[in-house]
């Protein structure tokens, strides 16, 4: 669904991304982990041409994305779905307008077809659309901004979604909520999912397949056996979480 071949990004001096080689299965959900500045938001930035690599080719179903035009991009920003790690909410807006947001922007919807829709993704991620539709970011507790969030991520209907640390600062009850989404929305929809985070054990709850990163590359890759059982140190090291040894891990 998404492969990356040979991808360097640099910001200024520092090279962050060294020859990433990398692809994400169709209607999986694989987890990429790493360190903290590692360059995990840095990748899966460039899956969506946020970013533009230095050289390397991404491609999303066989269309470059490394060198794709406004309109390449905009289909493509159709298709993957991008949960950012902090809300980005728009905060003068109530949960309504951020919902219908994107809908107004890339669909041709009548009023109704919207409203439905609307209630449609907030009901599918828990909330209460009569109730939570007129209020704004600030009066909803931080778990209820990232299912809003979550919800206006649904709203295109993406066929991958890119889950930028969807449960760091949550309260145990919605970072559980999370992730049983991100496994509903593959068996019952077939959704394709990249998923960044720090807690390994609701990571390896949800995925499927599995990237290390390290140092600019990813030094292993594969299903979720193959993986845990992987022979290489940094992944050893990481899953198990041991803070003494000789690499430093958030
Ligand atoms: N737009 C940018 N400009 C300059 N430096 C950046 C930019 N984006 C990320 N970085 C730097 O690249 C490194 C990797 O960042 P990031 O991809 O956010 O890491 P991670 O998500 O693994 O924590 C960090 O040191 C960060 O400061
Ligand atoms: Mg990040």
């Amino acid at each position: 669904m998404i492969r990356f071949e040979d991808v360097t990004k640099s910001f200024g001096k520092r090279e962050i991304l060294r020859g990433v080689n990398l692809e994400i299965e169709k209607g999986k959900t694989t987890v990429i982990f790493g360190v903290s500045g590692g360059g995990k938001s840095t990748i899966i930035k460039h899956m969506v041409g946020l970013l533009k690599p230095d050289s390397g080719v991404i491609t999303v179903e066989g269309i470059r994305v490394d060198n794709a035009d406004e309109n390449t991009l905009r289909e493509i920003r159709k298709k993957v779905g991008f949960l950012f790690q902090h809300g980005a909410l728009f905060d003068s807006m109530n949960i309504r307008d951020n919902v219908a947001f994107p809908m107004m922007e890339h669909q041709k919807l009548t009023s109704k077809e919207l409203e439905y829709k609307i209630d449609e993704k907030l009901t599918m991620v828990g909330l209460e659309s009569k109730i939570v539709k007129s209020l704004y970011p600030e009066e909803l507790s931080g778990g209820m901004r990232k299912r809003v969030g979550l919800a206006r991520t649904l709203a295109l209907e993406p066929e991958v979604i890119l889950y930028d640390e969807p449960t760091s600062g949550l309260d145990p009850v919605t970072s559980d909520f999370i992730t049983q989404m991100i496994c509903r929305l593959r068996d019952e929809m077939g959704m394709t999912s990249v998923l960044i985070s720090h807690d390994i054990a609701e990571s390896f709850k949800a995925g499927d397949n599995y990237a290390m990163l390290f140092d600019g590359i990813i030094v292993e890759a594969g299903d979720k056996e193959a993986f845990q059982n992987s022979p290489n140190e940094v992944v050893q090291q990481f899953i198990h979480a041991r803070s003494n040894g000789p690499i430093a891990f958030h």
